[in-house]
């Protein structure tokens, strides 16, 4: 598998299981299922509601003792309502606890918004806070402290432009080392994949098959399916593999990481076998001339003016 190195050298294989929207029923079988079939990349977050279940996972794989802890990069997320300083450290330790693990590999925070610590989703503006009332520095500041006490072996952020990486860095001690956004052939971020990489930052892309699976209500009408592109049908073709590992092996050649979600077996080591995969420069540049800046998660359910919330992607 290919893997990308942050900036202390530390490796993080390319393709990661993503567990957003995995049923907790369902999410621990497919983490050891996962591992099994050769995965060692876990995308996970606290607001996903099944950390304890994977936790499961991971203690019975790793008690069965072939597979070790420190073999798996394991990733969590901090939730929007947890961005108070005093409250990133229990946020982690809830975290930890439920995954049933001593530190967590990377911890992001999730988005650039905050909520009041007792609202799970804020649907009212006084259910928000206001990047006034809690800077994104705080909470980083918070985060820095959980790298330094060896709880997170590294940090990063989720959903930012380049416009909030920049502001953010203008501050910080230390820069974050990972983004992870959504990125597919529809939303190829390029400019955002450039500042990153000029400030050696990774980036993970999220919803890579299109995330078909989120709720009617996260749904726009006639999305586009990314599995039904003539381009990326065409490459499946030729290189005689499944839409799904095109739409993987594409950000490997970005060098970017990416965490396809599944709950099923087979598409679970499909998945993982697109690491196999290296798409050719000419059948890239036709990929790419498809791009459309469009997005399947839209952010506008974050827009709260009256507590400065807008456009979460600045675009
Ligand atoms: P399932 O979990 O039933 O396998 P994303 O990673 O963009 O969020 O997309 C996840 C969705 O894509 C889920 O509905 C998942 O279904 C489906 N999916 C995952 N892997 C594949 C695959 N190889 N082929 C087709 N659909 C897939």
């Amino acid at each position: 598998m290919k893997k990308l190195h942050f900036r202390n050298g530390d490796p993080i294989d390319t393709i990661g299981l993503g567990t957003w929207k995995s049923d907790p029923e369902d999410v621990k079988n497919a983490v050891i299922r996962a591992l099994e079939v050769g995965y060692r990349h876990i995308d996970a977050a606290a607001i996903y509601g099944n950390e304890a279940a994977i936790g499961e996972a991971l203690k019975q794989v790793f008690s069965a003792g072939e597979i070790k802890r420190e073999d798996v990069f394991i990733t969590s997320k901090l939730w929007n309502n947890a961005h108070k300083a005093s409250d990133v450290l229990p946020a982690l330790q809830k975290t930890l606890s439920d995954l049933q693990l001593d530190y967590i590999d990377l911890y992001l925070m999730h988005w650039p918004v905050a909520f009041r610590p007792d609202v799970v989703f804020a649907t009212k503006p006084d259910e928000y806070l206001s990047l006034d009332e809690i800077p994104l520095i705080e909470t980083w500041t918070a985060m820095e402290g959980l790298k330094s006490h060896g709880l997170a072996k590294h940090i990063g952020v989720s959903n930012f432009s380049v416009t909030k990486l920049k502001a953010l860095i203008s501050k910080v001690k230390s820069v974050p080392e990972m983004n992870q956004v959504e990125l597919h052939p529809l939303l190829a971020q390029d400019q955002l994949l450039s500042y990153c990489s000029d400030n050696d930052i990774l980036v993970t892309g999220y919803s890579p098959l299109g995330s078909t699976d989120r709720a009617p209500a996260m749904k726009a009408e006639n999305e586009p399916n990314l599995f039904e592109l003539e381009h990326i049908k065409a490459a499946a073709y030729k290189y005689g593999k499944t839409g799904a590992q095109i739409l993987l092996a594409y950000h490997l050649f970005r060098e970017c990481c990416v965490i396809p979600k599944s709950t099923h077996a087979g598409r679970i080591q499909q998945n993982f076998e697109a690491g196999n995969i290296s798409l050719e420069h000419s059948d890239m540049m036709e990929i790419a001339q498809h791009d459309r800046g469009f997005r399947f998660v839209n952010g506008t359910f974050f827009d709260c003016p009256e507590k400065g919330y807008n456009n979460v992607y600045d675009e």
